[in-house]
Parts: C-alpha cells; sequence; structure tokens
C-alpha cells in the first residue's frame, strides 16, 4: 500500500506545487471501494485558492494522466481518488502473498533493537498476569524481524533478592525437621507459603531471611549454591511454559548478572557529579526534567536498587548489542521507574539513551466465576494468585470439549488433544491482542474461545477451513490468472491483502501488535463477504480459469492469515 501511497503523491505533488512527503502524510482511503483506494482532501487547499474543494478535486484530476499502477484518477466531491490498475494490484498482493516473504520488508535493516519482555520475578510459578508482557514482547520480536531488523530478546528475570532468603530458612527448617524439602518450582511455591506461616508464628524468622540472603551478597558457600539451583530450577519450570507459547530468548540475564556491573555504573553516574545525598541514600535528582521523585541508586544500608540495576543493564545492552531502539515491555504501573532509568541514562550523557523506550500495556483481570471467585494479581501467599499453566490447562480443556463436540471427521477426533493445545493456547494467547496494549482486559472464557468470531480460535477455524476448500477444490493454482478477480468483492479482498505489509510496518512503528490482530479479523470479514455471496462467487464454477483465479486468491488469504497467526504466537491448524 505504501508504494502506491508514495505514487498517487509523486503525481499529485507537482500539480499541486507541494512536496511529495506532505501529500503522502494527506492522503487516506476512501470509505467506499466503489470512490476509488486512494484519496486527496482538497479541504486545506479551499482556503489558499479561495476556491470550492470539489471545483479544486475537478481541475487537479483534471491535470492528471492515469498511468501505472493506476487505472484511473477522479474528482469525488471534494477528494481526488485514484484506482489502483488491477495489474498492479495483483503484483503486490495475489503474486507475493504466496511466497515465503510475504510480510516481511527490510526497513529495520541495519538496525538492532533489544526488546526486554517477560522478565518475571522468578522463585515462584508464573502468574497468569505476566502473559501480557510475555506475549507482547515476543510478538514484538517477530514484527520487528520481519521488518529486516536485528532482534535481541532479553528476560531480565529477578533472580536477586531478599525472597530467596526465605526460601533458604524454609529449606533448612525443613531439612532440620527430617523432611527432604524439593527444589523444583512448585517445591519452591511451597517453600514460599512455609516461610510466611513461620514468619507469622515467629518474626524472627524474617531476620534469618535477612541473613540469609546477606551471606548470599557474601558470596557464602552454601548459600551461592542453593541460590543457584533455586534459579535454575525456576528457568526450566519457566522454559516448559514458555515452549508452549512459543517464545524464546536470545539471552536469560537477569538482576543478579548485573551484580559485580553496578559498582561501576554508580561510580559513573557520580564522576558526572549526579550523585546526591538524600535522607542517608544516594540518589539523582531529577527535578529540572519534570520528575519530582529521585532516583534512588544506593539504599541508606549501601544496597544497590532496581533502578541501578536497570542503568548497568542499559549500559550492557548498549556496548554488547550497540541498539538502536531497547524496548521494555513491562506493565505501566513501572512508568515513574522508566521515566527514572531513561532520564538518569540522559543525564549521564549517553544519546543512544533517546533509544529506550517503555511498552506499557494495562491491567489483566478475571472477573467473578472465571476462576472462582473475582481475582485480579493478588498475593502469591494467599493462593490469590492465578497461574498461568492452570489458565493454559483450563483452556486447553475446554478447547478439547468444543472440539470433540463439533468434530466433522475422524481425523479431527483422534488429533483433538493435539488441536486442543494449539486452539486452548492460541485462544489465551490472542485475548493479549484483542484491544490496545495500554487498555486493561477483564477476561472470560466466552471472549477467548467464540468460535464465531473476534478470537484466536476463530481465525485458526477460518485457516483450517480455507484448507479444506483448496484440499476439496484439487487445483494446482500455478499460473492462475488473477485478473479474472474483478468483481468489488474480490477487489475489496485484494486491497485487504494489500493492507497486510502496511500492518506489519504500523505494527512495529506503533509497537502495537493488535494491530494484527484487527487486520487478521478484517481480512476474515471481507473474505467471508464474499465467500457468502456464493450466487456470484463460487469458488468452484465451469470456467477453469475462474476456479483457478479464485483457488490462488483464497490461498493467497490462507497464506496472510497463517503468517499473521505466526507473527502473534498462535498455530495454524491444517484442519479442525
Ligand atoms: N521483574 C520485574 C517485575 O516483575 C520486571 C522487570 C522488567 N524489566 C526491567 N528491565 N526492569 O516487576
Amino acid at each position: 500500500m505504501k508504494a502506491f501511497y508514495r505514487a498517487a503523491a509523486e503525481l499529485l505533488a507537482p500539480a499541486l506545487e507541494m512536496d511529495v512527503s506532505t501529500v503522502e502524510g494527506m492522503l487516506l482511503r476512501p470509505p467506499k471501494p466503489e470512490m476509488g483506494d486512494i484519496g486527496f482532501p482538497c479541504f486545506t487547499l479551499a482556503k489558499e485558492l479561495k476556491k470550492a474543494p470539489p471545483q479544486i478535486a475537478g481541475e487537479v484530476s483534471a491535470k492528471l494522466q492515469a498511468a501505472e499502477p493506476f487505472a484511473e484518477i477522479k474528482p469525488v466531491g471534494p477528494y481526488v481518488n485514484f484506482v489502483i490498475s488491477q495489474k498492479a494490484l495483483i503484483a503486490a498482493t495475489i503474486d507475493k502473498a504466496l511466497s515465503s516473504d510475504w510480510g516481511r520488508s527490510d526497513s529495520g535493516a541495519g538496525k538492532t533493537v533489544v526488546i526486554d519482555y517477560s522478565s518475571p520475578n522468578i522463585a515462584k510459578p508464573l502468574g497468569v498476569h505476566h502473559i501480557r508482557s510475555t506475549m507482547i514482547g515476543a510478538a514484538l520480536s517477530r514484527l520487528y524481524a520481519a521488518c529486516g531488523w536485528k532482534v535481541e530478546t532479553v528476560n531480565h528475570l529477578g533472580d536477586w533478592g531478599t525472597n530467596f532468603g526465605q526460601l533458604m530458612v524454609a529449606y533448612k527448617n525443613a531439612e532440620e525437621n527430617g523432611k527432604n524439602p524439593g527444589t523444583d518450582i512448585d517445591s519452591q511455591l511451597k517453600l514460599y507459603v512455609e516461610f510466611h506461616d513461620l514468619k507469622d508464628s515467629n518474626p524472627a524468622y524474617e531476620d534469618q531471611a535477612r541473613g540469609w540472603f546477606k551471606k548470599l551478597e557474601d558470596g557464602d558457600e552454601e548459600a551461592v549454591r542453593l541460590w543457584k539451583i533455586f534459579v535454575d530450577e525456576s528457568i526450566k519450570g519457566l522454559q516448559t511454559l514458555y515452549a508452549r507459547l512459543n517464545v524464546t530468548f536470545d539471552h536469560y540475564t537477569g538482576e543478579s548478572f548485573f551484580n559485580d556491573k553496578m559498582e561501576a555504573t554508580a561510580k559513573r553516574i557520580e564522576e558526572k557529579g549526579l550523585l546526591e545525598e538524600s535522607e542517608d541514600a544516594l540518589v539523582v535528582k531529577l527535578e529540572d526534567v519534570g520528575i519530582d521523585t529521585p532516583c534512588l541508586i544506593r539504599k541508606t544500608d549501601g544496597a544497590t536498587t532496581y533502578a541501578t540495576r536497570d542503568l548497568s543493564a542499559a549500559e550492557y545492552r548498549q556496548s554488547e548489542y550497540g541498539f538502536n531502539k531497547c524496548l521494555y515491555v513491562v506493565a505501566n504501573q513501572q512508568e515513574l521507574h522508566f521515566r527514572q532509568v531513561f532520564s538518569v541514562l540522559k543525564k549521564m550523557g549517553y544519546d543512544w539513551a533517546e533509544g529506550c523506550e517503555h511498552v506499557k500495556f494495562g491491567m489483566l483481570s478475571f472477573g467473578a466465576g472465571v476462576f472462582g471467585e473475582e481475582r485480579t494479581t493478588g498475593s502469591t501467599r494467599k493462593g490469590n494468585v492465578i497461574f498461568l499453566e492452570d489458565v493454559l490447562n483450563r483452556s486447553v480443556a475446554k478447547a478439547r470439549e468444543i472440539i470433540e463436540d463439533n468434530a466433522r471427521d475422524d481425523e479431527v477426533k483422534n488429533s483433538a488433544a493435539e488441536l486442543a493445545e494449539k486452539v486452548g493456547v492460541g485462544a489465551i494467547i490472542f485475548t493479549e491482542f484483542m484491544q490496545r496494549r495500554m487498555k486493561d482486559v477483564v477476561f472470560t472464557w466466552d471472549k477467548a474461545l467464540n468460535m464465531q468470531g473476534e478470537s484466536g480460535p476463530y481465525l485458526q477455524y477460518t485457516h483450517a477451513r480455507l484448507l479444506s476448500v483448496i484440499r476439496k477444490s484439487g487445483i494446482d493454482t500455478n499460473g492462475a490468472d488473477a485478473s479474472k478477480l474483478a468483481s468489488t468483492l474480490e477487489r475489496g479482498v485484494l486491497m485487504s491483502l494489500l493492507d497486510f505489509p502496511a500492518s506489519v510496518e504500523r505494527a512495529v512503528s506503533e509497537n502495537e501488535p493488535s494491530i494484527i490482530a484487527e487486520y487478521l479479523l478484517e481480512l476474515c470479514a471481507v473474505f467471508n463477504r464474499m465467500y457468502s455471496d456464493k450466487k456470484n462467487h463460487q469458488i468452484i464454477t465451469d470456467d477453469e480459469a475462474l476456479t483457478k483465479a479464485r483457488v490462488a486468491l483464497v490461498e493467497a488469504v490462507r497464506s496472510t492469515l497463517s503468517n499473521g497467526l505466526a507473527l502473534l504466537g498462535l498455530a495454524a491448524p491444517e484442519k479442525m
């Protein structure tokens, strides 16, 4: 689509005595396909030229000669509208949609983006709210890669803190009582709960936990040994889940990775004269950049902070990867933290800090009845947390019921378990993309598993259905003559296909994967409008050439759907 906008702007600019990019920025899509494919509004010129917009549209159109890629240039009310030629439209859609680089571009070639996502605090199972950062971040990493960026994905695990001291206390206590506490992720949760019970009976356990954490910080052999086990087991547990979600990371550099790097960072801050004492702590004041709360670098007891780790991490990422952009996919509650961190980096004189961006998102909550009583992201301790694994399992079980109830043949029935995993997990993943990321999400099963529309399973089902149409036709689309696809409805599908690469670009420029979800739903809607008009758009007809062209169109839509689902992290089942 972009190329066509540019071509229209290049034709218009000289006639209007304006520059190409200004004109390009004013172009829009006419509301109805019969009006044309690209429109230039003449309103803003009216004042300057002292003429009515429709008159300007008429005069400008008369000056322009339609040539490839346009078949027609015409005034429509106050607009100059362009109709893309069938030949150009086909070359940009059907011909490309069937190749493997459909939707890909090289707009990010030569640039590197670091994406920090998921990044949970470990030593307990993943709560369901982590799905947000995990899936938005994973989708962004695929989208940037599709646009030619070099992508470095980072899991900035919260793997350092007094909570490890707490686990150690509970672990040692169990051992002393002759029990053998496990160390896997489920055992860690038990230890966590046990510690809190201990502490409730005797507050001295709190001091013990601090003591163990101090030992860890001092490099005590036993403390370090236990910590390593807890971290490794935690990561193992995480990776089982990540595998189900189709998520991977290039780097697991958690908070502990920066233990030996913060001293130097703090020193650089000091050398730049930015470090100030405030109530016994060391801070960087940020009032001059409009942030009232100073950034805490070192606490009263000398301990470093979450912010110091992020400052070290940013320096490290820049020196290791030389990023142009560094995205932090983290809930909007941490907005102040990131504003502080980015401001300190800028004060330190790092130009590259301009490329740091907090990709925020709203809250995920569960209404009453979805998981028993009403719960948001509560405390692990009180059992108020909904674990991601439980949500996935529940969704897969529900998907399985739906599949078994509706299975039309034995093949589907026999693969119900495998299929349910794709659909159930896909349903949960897709809820992340049903709205702009800044919006809060209220999860319901009806929305997530709605087979009729606006859900992951619906898109997956549509994909399988298109594949079945292609399979049943038994047609080889090689050499199909797509110029036959000239009805308004067919043209609508072609125009919608044209939006795919542009949607990928837009999702990247706005860091908004939901744009892809919205696009795919729109594509399905436009396709269905054509498909359900059986009278005029039967896929299999007596006209062999027409049939071939229509099957090629179905194949192009299917390919787009499968590429789009993959970008979001959903599987595209072959049969459903
Ligand atoms: N571990 C943090 C949390 O769970 C999120 C870390 C985000 N990334 C970062 N570089 N601060 O709240």
